[in-house]
């Protein structure tokens, strides 16, 4: 096991019904003039626009609203959000919505303070370490983790980029988890917010670092939570345990508990990140589609032992011989996806060939994919691994 800080100091209110008891006080220590920032209308449609509007008119605040965060938020909401901060000497931010809203909320944060563009900001990736105002966060949707790290991804479709920055400074100070707030998540999203859920944890633990035993075990136990609560969500929206489950596995799976400790780059949220910032799909597709052909492309003699511990501990495949069980661990991953729902190929959410080699180009561009993977991909295994999710696919 690496060395590690873990910092992760969001003061997490998980449960049912603590807005009306808390919201405002974990608001009022941080001032009185909020920036309210939201999404397309969801929370309008299930009524916590309305209840949380409510509680802040009873506190007196004053509110600015910064509304229609797209998902993947946009470079230019943020510059917007940033000036409706600097206009009204907004206190504090409450972001209300899924990870683009929290996300762009924290890009808002620390624009407010940065002397430069919002978008030199995100150009300083991981090495940005300026102040932020603070942030409260009502989590909606259960996906990115954004509700407990530091991190935020920010598109410039002009561009054609979309990038991650992050600083501890940006971490949520507190965030409301309540299950009920995701009932209305739609099927779709439900299914593409646990396949990220999952593949964070894939990413955490195909690492090359070996003898980190807790992070592991911990992973195993957070899949197994998705893999058995998805589909029941999927089934039965309003079924809280479900939702709970998906909810605090969301947090878990990139708070840090699992990838601190473990040396190496991420490999398919870099190339899925091209995927969303050429074509704006949906960020836990692209990974839901990718994932199955990366691990098949990354798949040997070296890798195979700990594919075969996936496919036991998670998919309770017992198979002697590695490569075998591997193969049928990675299928099982591939059916679930399918199972839950999500298209499986790129034709199928609007991606054909003729980007390809751009894509596969800026994906080792913008990370160290090509040195630090758990297996390093240069632009031609990108390219090849974007190639097999041209069609269906059979692994075993
Ligand atoms: O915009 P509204 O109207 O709110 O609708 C949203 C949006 O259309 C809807 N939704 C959210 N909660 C809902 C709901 N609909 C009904 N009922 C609810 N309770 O769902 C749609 C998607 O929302 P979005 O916030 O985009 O989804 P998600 O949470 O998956 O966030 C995706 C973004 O986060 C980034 C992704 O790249 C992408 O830009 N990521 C952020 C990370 C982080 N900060 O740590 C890490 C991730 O790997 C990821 O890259
Ligand atoms: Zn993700």
């Amino acid at each position: 096991m690496d060395n590690f800080r873990f910092y992760v100091p969001t003061d997490v209110r998980f449960g049912k019904d603590r807005l009306k008891d808390e919201l405002t006080d974990a608001l009022n220590v941080f001032g009185k003039t909020v920036l309210l920032a939201y999404g397309g209308g969801s929370i309008k449609k299930n009524g916590l626009y309305n209840q949380v509007l409510k509680l802040l008119e009873k506190n007196q605040n004053n509110v600015v609203e910064l509304n229609g965060i797209e998902p993947n938020p946009r470079i230019e909401t943020v510059d917007r959000g940033i000036a409706l901060c600097r206009e009204h000497k907004v206190d504090v931010i409450l972001a209300v919505g899924g990870g683009s809203t929290i996300d762009c909320a924290k890009v808002v944060a620390a624009g407010y303070y940065y002397e430069k563009s919002a978008w030199e900001l995100v150009l300083e990736r991981r090495t940005f370490n300026g102040p932020a105002l603070p942030l409260v966060t009502i989590l909606t949707l259960a996906a990115t983790g954004s509700e407990m790290n530091s991190g935020a991804v920010i598109s410039n479709l002009a561009a054609n980029q979309k990038l991650g920055v992050g600083a501890p400074s940006m971490i949520p100070k507190v965030s409301f988890l309540d299950p009920q707030n995701t009932f209305t998540v739609p099927a779709y999203q439900t299914a593409a917010g646990s396949a990220d859920i999952l593949s964070h944890l894939f990413e955490n633990y195909f690492k090359k670092t070996i003898g980190a035993n807790v992070q592991d075990f911990v992973s195993e136990g957070l899949m197994k939570t998705v893999i058995k609560n998805c589909p029941i969500a999927l089934k039965t929206p309003d079924n809280y345990d479900a939702r709970a489950n998906l909810m605090w596995a969301s947090s878990l799976a990139l708070n840090g508990l699992t990838g601190n400790g473990k040396d190496g780059a991420w490999s398919c949220h870099p190339m899925e990140h091209e995927l969303s910032a050429f074509y704006d799909i949906t960020h836990g597709v692209g990974l839901a589609i990718l994932t199955p052909r990366w691990m098949s492309h990354v798949l040997s003699e070296e890798t195979a032992a700990k594919f075969q511990q996936f496919a036991k501990n998670v998919w309770n495949i017992e198979e002697a011989d590695a490569m075998t069980a591997a193969k049928k661990g990675i299928q099982a991953t591939y059916d679930f996806f399918k199972s839950c729902g999500i298209p499986m190929t790129l034709p199928e959410v609007g991606i054909n060939e003729e980007k390809l080699t751009e894509m596969a180009e800026q994906a080792v561009k913008h990370s160290t994919i090509e040195t630090a993977a758990y297996v390093p991909l240069s632009v031609y295994d990108v390219i090849s691994i974007y190639q097999a999710c041209m069609s269906e696919s059979a692994f075993i």
